[in-house]
């Protein structure tokens, strides 16, 4: 039997009428990616009030790697909930938060010792990281990239790059915050080409300590190891061990945000270890939790220990039945062997687009890594203009086909691959069959404008 149940105009009668309930409850602020309110969600599928089921593309914005209500999660959230739920870990200490954190320690890449530390969201952990990498090196600036994502609160705001939606009115900023070019090769910000280029931009770390903040100020350099909003732009492989060295030369703490493409998602546990470089902190959550709420920073145990006793903490953070939840979800995705079903997903995705380019110049480029893959659509494949309205059409299409996809991209131009990695083989070629002809139907809007006009 098809997954995809299509019952009624989509959204439903029930969809829509909640939808009304919530603008007239919640404000504008948080995003609507589609009108479509769930009831229930097992495995890479969703079903909601009105019956209609869907495929899961999103996977609440790449949360669910080991899929919706992954068994052996929800039985482990169930077994923490019959000893005891929220104490606070600085209050009296409990024992999946140690397991959990000596899981992640052993997880790292790098054989030098480890600590973790939790909390709640991805931009608090991203917070976190910077306030211990200045307390170690005692030295003020952040140097970030353009068309990263690290969050909403005022300094991973301030270490975002987008400015519409994410910046716009909410200034004044995070100072002592400098911004270079990261390695988006198909909009090289140097008109470069790879490999020719030599990895100009992060040779161009050096020139900024020259011309912008000298490197005895800074106390990290805090990247994506993929782009995660900013488009699923996964660097060459000699972009990160440049960095991490010229970083290392000069007693500058390199982080790795992979609140997106950690845990699992790229077809290793982190998505740093493709490049062969041991961060010196990394962040991850989202995935992380199997659906609950968690947050880490793991780094290098001197550097981790940095800030005092009290300097560090929240209240809720590491709540036991999340860090329950979270060792079970690693287990899942060893047991289960989750990374190789990542790099086959990244695998079929890569052919099916191949196919799809040949027949739509729509498609500029496709890229990722593993199953955290992605197609950015442009209105001509020479001058790049992004189809920004073409891909918001394309998501639209697909939803109310059956498929729930979420867009990326600085230029609103990509369409991102987060299925669970549990999704069946046949539920992929039916989720492909949608986005094929939603780019179908998207490619022919193109063509009737242009024999249009
Ligand atoms: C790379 C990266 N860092 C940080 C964040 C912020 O995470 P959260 O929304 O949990 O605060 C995100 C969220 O998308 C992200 O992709």
């Amino acid at each position: 039997m098809k997954t995809i149940q299509i019952k009624t105009a989509i959204p439903g009668p029930k969809s829509r009428a909640l939808i009304a309930r919530k603008e007239a409850a919640v404000p504008r602020g948080p995003y609507l990616v589609a009108p479509v309110c769930a009831a229930k969600a097992e495995g890479a599928w969703i079903e909601d009030l009105d019956g209609n089921r869907y495929i899961d593309f999103a996977g609440g914005i790449g949360c669910l790697n080991m899929g919706h209500r992954a068994p052996s999660v929800d039985k482990a959230i169930r077994e923490q909930l019959d000893k005891h739920l929220h104490l606070c870990f600085g209050v009296t200490p409990y024992e999946p938060y140690v397991a959990l954190a000596e899981k992640l320690n052993a997880l790292a890449p790098g054989k030098f010792p480890k600590k973790t530390f939790f909390v709640n969201t991805g931009a608090e952990a991203v917070e976190n990281a910077i306030k211990i990498a200045r307390a170690h090196t005692k030295r003020p600036a952040v140097i970030c990239f353009e068309d990263a994502f690290h969050g909403r609160t005022f300094l991973a705001m301030s270490l975002t790059s987008k400015t519409n939606p994410y910046k716009l009115g909410f200034a004044p900023f995070a100072t002592d915050i400098y911004r270079i070019p990261y390695a988006y090769c198909y909009r090289c910000s140097y008109n470069k080409t790879y490999p020719s280029c030599k990895i100009a931009c992060a040779h161009h770390l050096e020139d900024t300590f020259r011309r912008v903040v000298a490197a005895d100020s800074v106390a990290a350099v805090i990247a994506e190891p993929v782009l995660g909003e900013g488009g699923f732009v996964a660097p060459p492989p000699e972009f990160f061990p440049t960095l991490a060295e010229i970083c290392k030369k000069h007693g500058i703490v390199f982080i790795a945000d992979e609140v997106q493409s950690g845990i699992g998602r790229t077809g290793k546990f982190f998505a740093i270890e493709h490049y062969g470089v041991e961060p010196d902190i990394i962040t991850t959550a989202k995935s992380l939790g199997g659906g609950l709420p968690i947050a880490a920073i793991t780094g290098r145990a001197e550097i981790m220990d940095a800030p005092g006793p009290g300097g560090l903490g929240s209240t809720f953070a590491g709540n036991p039945a999340s860090c329950a939840a979270a060792l079970a979800t690693i287990e899942l995705l060893e047991k289960e062997n989750l990374l190789a079903r990542s790099t086959a997903i990244g695998r079929q995705f890569e052919l099916r687009a191949k196919a799809w380019q040949k027949k739509w110049p729509l498609i500029g480029d496709i890229r990722g890594l593993g199953g955290m893959c992605a197609i950015e659509l442009v209105r001509d494949p020479v001058t790049k203009e992004p189809a920004d309205a073409e891909t918001k059409e394309l998501a639209h299409y697909c939803y109310e086909h059956g498929l729930i996809t979420i867009t990326a991209g600085t230029f609103n131009n990509v369409m991102r691959i987060l299925v669970p990695l549990v999704v069946t083989d046949e539920q992929l070629e039916e989720a492909f069959a949608v986005l094929e002809a939603g780019l179908a139907h998207v490619a022919g809007m193109k063509q009737a404008v242009v024999s249009h006009a």
